[in-house]
């Protein structure tokens, strides 16, 4: 069965890495014409799979990068900050205004952008995390983020109409964005927080990037908030 992505334009931003770049290649095997961007991207590639440098902190980055697309179908949101784990009594909160500015405001800002190029017809999909409706000591920020991303993502669900909005709340996923722990201790988190969890081990970018093209296949589904991590708000 074809695909209802084949020959629409997706835009990812935060596709050059992880979960985020597992979205994009799922799209272009679905026939779309998909966009990454990202700050560590070259303006370039082939038709299918084309790839523009962008700084979600830095609005004119983004309009540069909707002026150069044009018209499109589906924006996907997965930039997301290396966040460090403290507790607000130990936290430069500089430092934390900086994380919410990727995530969340990048969110937003990329979103007013994005509207007058958004197929009305078009899809919205953000990323929040289990982190967001549980509670860990030192991770308020991941919390704020991600807490904030899914209510907004209902909100504008309404406000955006008949424009869809969803997000999509990963768990724990083996990705690049614990790339800076060593492999030995990366290797023993993994194993900890998988063997948490009902299904036992952590999951696969390609595993979430499916939630990406439910959000962008579905035509009947806005304002939901998919949870793909393994049974970790159970
Ligand atoms: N992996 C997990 O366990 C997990 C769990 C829950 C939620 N999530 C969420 O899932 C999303 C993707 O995470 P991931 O695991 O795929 O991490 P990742 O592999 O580290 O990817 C993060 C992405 O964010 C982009 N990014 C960071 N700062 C940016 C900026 N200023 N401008 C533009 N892009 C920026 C990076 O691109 P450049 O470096 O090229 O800019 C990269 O593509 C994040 O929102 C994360 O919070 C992940």
């Amino acid at each position: 069965m074809t695909s209802s992505l084949n020959g629409k334009t997706v835009i990812v931003i935060g596709g050059s890495s992880g979960i985020g770049a597992a979205v994009a290649k799922a799209s272009a095997a679905r026939g779309a014409q998909v966009v990454l961007a990202g700050r560590r991207l070259a303006s370039g590639g082939e038709s299918g799979l084309r790839s523009e440098p962008v700084d979600v902190t830095d609005a004119a980055s983004l309009q540069r990068l909707f002026d150069s697309v044009g018209r499109f179908d589906h924006l996907v949101y997965t930039s997301g900050p290396s966040v460090r784990a403290k507790t607000l009594a130990e936290t430069d909160l500089d430092e934390a205004q900086d994380n919410f500015n990727v995530k969340l405001w990048g969110a937003l800002r990329a979103i007013q952008l994005a509207l007058p190029y958004l197929d009305a017809h078009g899809s919205i999909s953000l990323t929040s995390g289990q982190l967001g409706r549980k509670f860990v000591p030192g991770q308020f920020i991941k919390v704020g983020i991600n807490a904030a991303t899914e209510a907004l993502g209902k909100q504008l669900a309404k406000e955006l109409a008949p424009r869809r909005v969803n997000v999509i709340s990963p768990g724990v996923i083996d990705t690049p964005a614990y790339a800076g722990l060593a492999e030995e201790q990366r290797l023993a988190m993994f194993a900890k927080a998988g063997g948490a969890l009902p299904v036992g081990r952590v999951g696969q970018a390609e595993e979430v990037a499916a939630g990406y093209v439910l959000a962008m296949e579905n035509g009947f589904m806005t304002g939901a908030v998919i949870d793909i991590d393994g049974g970790g708000l159970l």
